[in-house]
């Protein structure tokens, strides 16, 4: 069980993930608001503005972290680089989600983040499998999971995203921890 969100930090060589703050607040709306991510995530509202980034924070705020622990991804050098997140839904596992700011795209830092969520979420809070889903046409994200250890279930659920207009066949994956 983790109590308290604010002592939950995760150290990898270039990275630290940590609980987004108010003051994080500016970054994170300059690198969310990009139409690319609100296309490829359900939770992303598009354009991304101060007032969704206020709500967002206000949210993590109050969230019972063993059911939503959103998490910034801070470059050490560079600062927010993005966010990644364990959400527990329907179902007995976790769901992991993430995106990375356009600038920092194609340097192995989604699966820098996620290899690190998944091993602190193994050994800290003794999970025993974490879920996905990446909509079918974002290969990029199939590919993250599949570095990351994931394996198609062959189920296909369909998904909103607040850039899309249908619900998006969304190819959902499983990782035994
Ligand atoms: C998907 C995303 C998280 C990847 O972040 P990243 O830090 O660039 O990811 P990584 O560098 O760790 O790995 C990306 C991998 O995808 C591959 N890739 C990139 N574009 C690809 C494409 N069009 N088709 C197939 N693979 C692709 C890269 O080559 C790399 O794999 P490799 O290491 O084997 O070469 C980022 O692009 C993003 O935030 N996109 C928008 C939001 C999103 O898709 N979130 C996930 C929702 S399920």
């Amino acid at each position: 069980m983790v109590r308290d969100r604010l002592k939950i930090e995760i150290e990898t060589p270039r990275l630290r993930l940590r609980t987004p703050l108010d003051r994080d607040v500016e970054d994170i709306v300059y690198l969310a608001n990009d139409v690319e991510i609100a296309r490829n995530t359900t939770g992303v509202p598009h354009p991304y503005s101060m007032t969704h980034g206020a709500a967002f924070l206000a949210m993590v705020n109050l969230a019972d972290p063993d059911v939503d622990l959103p998490l910034l991804v801070e470059h050490k050098q560079l600062g927010p680089a993005g966010m990644i997140g364990l959400h527990r839904r329907d179902e007995p596992w976790s769901e992991v989600g993430y995106w990375i700011g356009r600038n920092f795209w194609g340097q192995g830092l989604a699966t820098e983040a996620g290899t690190a969520l998944l091993d602190w979420a193994w050994r800290i809070r003794g999970d025993r499998a974490v879920s996905s889903g990446h909509f079918a046409d974002n290969p990029a994200s199939g590919r993250v999971l599949e570095k990351l250890g994931f394996l198609y279930t062959g189920e296909i659920r369909w998904r909103r995203s607040h850039a899309r207009r249908d619900p998006t066949a969304t190819r959902m994956m499983i990782r035994l921890l």
